[in-house]
């Protein structure tokens, strides 16, 4: 969407925060042992402390109220009795509405005993989304995006995965402008206006660049021993920097 007055933005805000404290509230349990679907319930709980519903449930009728995936998972993975175990790369992604408004926002965290390798995976995916973030600005080509995003990705030694991308947010989950690509693609035409609702969330890896639908229909899977990493916000897209909803 679009927004220009400080109702939407209000709105907006409400809920980038409160899936933003979900996010937090999950991570800070995530340790060897815990189940995905005990991440979930806690994710879930919270959500329903301010009448928010799940947005994979309402829009997609997701079986999980977050998505938890985990390793050779990169996205959409099913919250279940599997434990977190050391050395695990998890991604929490949690988008949720109130109101009729939409936040989006997810983290890749990992469980000791730490990896360097992977670490610096995760490192170069927040710089990417900085860098992106930095050239998203009303007026400039949205090929911008995914030009940083790649370019932050291949200087590093890393892949992007090219299936999964940014998107719109606001009145719904995934809305114009759909699907902003996390590579550069040249034939994009497309600009950011001023007060465009978007999200931004790199896919890097350390190999893959595509994923495929896991036989339970939902995860995404990049191939055993690939890794991925991802972090996305909420934005509004302004003269300037982008404005962050999806915070505290
Ligand atoms: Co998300
Ligand atoms: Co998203």
């Amino acid at each position: 969407m679009i927004i220009d007055n400080d109702d939407d933005l209000k709105h907006l805000k409400a809920i980038g925060r409160i899936v933003f404290e979900t996010l937090l509230l999950m991570k800070k349990s995530l340790k060897p042992g815990i189940s995905t679907i005990e991440l979930d319930r806690i994710g879930e709980k919270n959500l329903a402390r301010y009448g928010a519903r799940s947005a994979p449930i309402l829009m997609y009728d997701f079986p999980g109220h977050t998505c938890i995936s985990i390793n050779d998972e990169a996205a959409h993975g099913i919250p279940s009795g599997r434990k977190v175990a050391p050395g695990d790369v998890v991604n929490i992604d949690v988008s949720a509405e109130l109101n009729g408004y939409f936040g989006d926002t997810g983290a890749t965290f990992t469980v000791p005993p730490l990896d360097p390798r992977i670490e610096y995976l995760c490192q170069i995916t927040r710089k990417s989304l900085n860098a992106a973030m930095s050239v998203a600005r009303a007026g400039a080509k949205i090929n911008q995006i995914g030009q940083a995003i790649e370019r932050t990705a291949i200087n590093a030694g890393f892949t992007t995965i090219r299936d999964l991308g940014s998107h719109g947010i606001g009145l719904s989950l995934h809305e114009e402008p759909h699907f902003i690509q996390n590579f550069y693609d040249e034939s994009d035409t497309r600009t950011l206006s001023e007060g465009q609702v978007i999200t931004i969330e790199p896919f890097l890896s350390n190999g893959a660049s595509s994923a495929v639908t896991a036989d339970n229909g939902w995860a995404l899977l990049i191939g055993e021993g690939n890794r991925s990493a991802q972090y996305e916000h909420t934005m509004v897209i302004t003269k300037g920097k982008p404005q962050v909803l999806t915070a505290l």
